[in-house]
């Protein structure tokens, strides 16, 4: 999970690193004008949506006065950047600026530790520098038992060259950013930039911080920084009932037994899918081992509540949960959502291997279902789900 800037700030606060003298939330220009009446010296009106680089699409502006942050507010209210409208603006005291660095902690996958990265040049777009002046970035891998001590926070600071007079200082809040990233379960923390203010005083007047969701269940807290309202209403609907699901932004509803399956299955619907015109696959969703007829049901009314959904592959292998079983849930499915007023509208293709699937697919016949469709190879089947969605 993304957190915003201000979420992220809010959590450095209670880890004592600086953040600056204060910060308030307006999702209108009057409500913006008030705080910075109240905070009563410039401000900065700053975009908050999940994405970076808000500063260069005109998401960051100074305001001298409470009728300038009216209007700055006015302006960046309503941006679409990247893709994100912007709902809500963050109004802050406008901080003195000597310098500005970057730093992050992250997961890094590859070399299957922790990372810190860092840089005397901040503010600007990091990802530039990172590939015209590699060098000037910093990377010192941090050991997960060791974690980041002060003398381990100094040699991070030293390989980044930031100033002498404020490397200390530095190191001190780089260990606070440690133990926000370690104590919070967080599997990026980032700041940029990381200010030195004309006093020598080191601030975050940026943060970016994903949370790491498996670890949610020992954070209750971090519950109430999910935004409802900025969630894919599909994602929250098939969260809310416990399903793997991904919306994509392609026409093929998917639905297969475990995450391996439906992920090479996504595979071979986009593979099919290039010959007709680019039909991709709409949707990730793993039903897991012991598909019930409601998890079953659960699924189908997702994904076929999805209005970019044309056809529907279920793709099912037969393991420990055996196909016979799989099919009477697919069957108990129809007559649930039949019961709950939703009838199938859409065609479905369904692929039924492994364990007893002569049971399944004769159960499926049987039945006699509206608009489902049998065929027996996954690439076969995913091809008539990518032409069921053409036509
Ligand atoms: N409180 C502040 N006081 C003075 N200047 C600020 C303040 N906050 C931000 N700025 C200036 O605005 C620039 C951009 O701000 P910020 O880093 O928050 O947004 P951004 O980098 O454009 O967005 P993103 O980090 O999402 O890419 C900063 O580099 C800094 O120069
Ligand atoms: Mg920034």
């Amino acid at each position: 999970m993304d957190l915003y800037e201000y979420q992220a700030k809010d959590l450095f606060a209670r880890h004592g690193v600086p953040v600056g003298p204060g910060q308030r939330i307006a999702d209108d220009a009057d409500a913006a004008a008030a705080a910075a009446a109240e905070f009563g010296v410039p401000v900065v009106v700053k975009a908050q949506v999940k994405t970076g680089g808000r500063g260069k699409a005109g998401g960051v502006k100074l305001a001298d006065d409470p009728a300038d942050a009216r209007t700055k507010a006015e302006a960046i209210l309503g941006l679409d950047i990247k893709g994100h409208i912007v709902r809500r603006v963050l109004v802050t005291p406008a901080s003195d600026i000597a310098e500005e660095y970057y730093f992050s902690f992250l997961l890094d996958r590859a070399n299957r530790t922790f990372l810190a990265m860092a840089s005397a040049e901040g503010g600007m777009d990091i990802e530039q520098l990172a590939v015209e002046r590699p060098d000037a970035l910093a990377r010192v891998a941090v050991d997960a038992l060791a974690g980041v001590d002060l003398v381990k926070a100094r040699e991070i600071v030293a390989a980044a060259r930031f100033p002498e007079a404020v490397a200390e200082k530095a190191a001190e809040v780089v260990v606070k950013l440690w133990e926000t990233f370690v104590s919070e379960d967080a599997t990026l923390v980032e700041v940029n930039p990381l200010v030195r203010d004309p006093r020598d005083a080191i601030v975050a007047l940026d943060g970016k911080v994903t949370l790491d969701e498996n670890a949610s269940f020992r954070h209750p807290g971090h519950a109430e920084l999910v935004d409802i309202a900025a969630e894919d209403p599909l994602e929250a609907a098939a969260k809310a009932k416990d399903l793997n699901y991904v919306k994509l932004d392609g026409q093929v509803g998917i639905i297969g037994n475990g995450a391996g399956l439906v992920m090479s299955t996504l595979d071979v619907v986009a593979y099919a899918g290039e010959e007709f015109g680019g039909m991709r696959p709409a949707n990730f969703l793993d039903i897991g081992g012991g598909a019930s007829a409601e998890v079953m049901a659960n699924g189908l009314e997702i994904i076929l509540s999805d209005p970019d959904v044309r056809s529907v592959f279920v793709n099912v292998f037969g393991g420990i949960t055996a196909c016979d079983a799989v099919a009477n849930g697919i069957v108990q499915a129809f007559q649930l959502l039949d019961s709950r007023g939703d009838t199938v509208s859409k065609p479905i293709v369904v692929r039924l291997d492994g364990n007893n699937a002569a049971e399944g697919r004769g159960i499926l016949t049987d039945a006699g279902l509206p608009g489902l469709s049998q065929v027996d190879t996954m690439d076969a089947a995913a091809r008539r789900a990518v032409e069921l969605a053409v036509t």
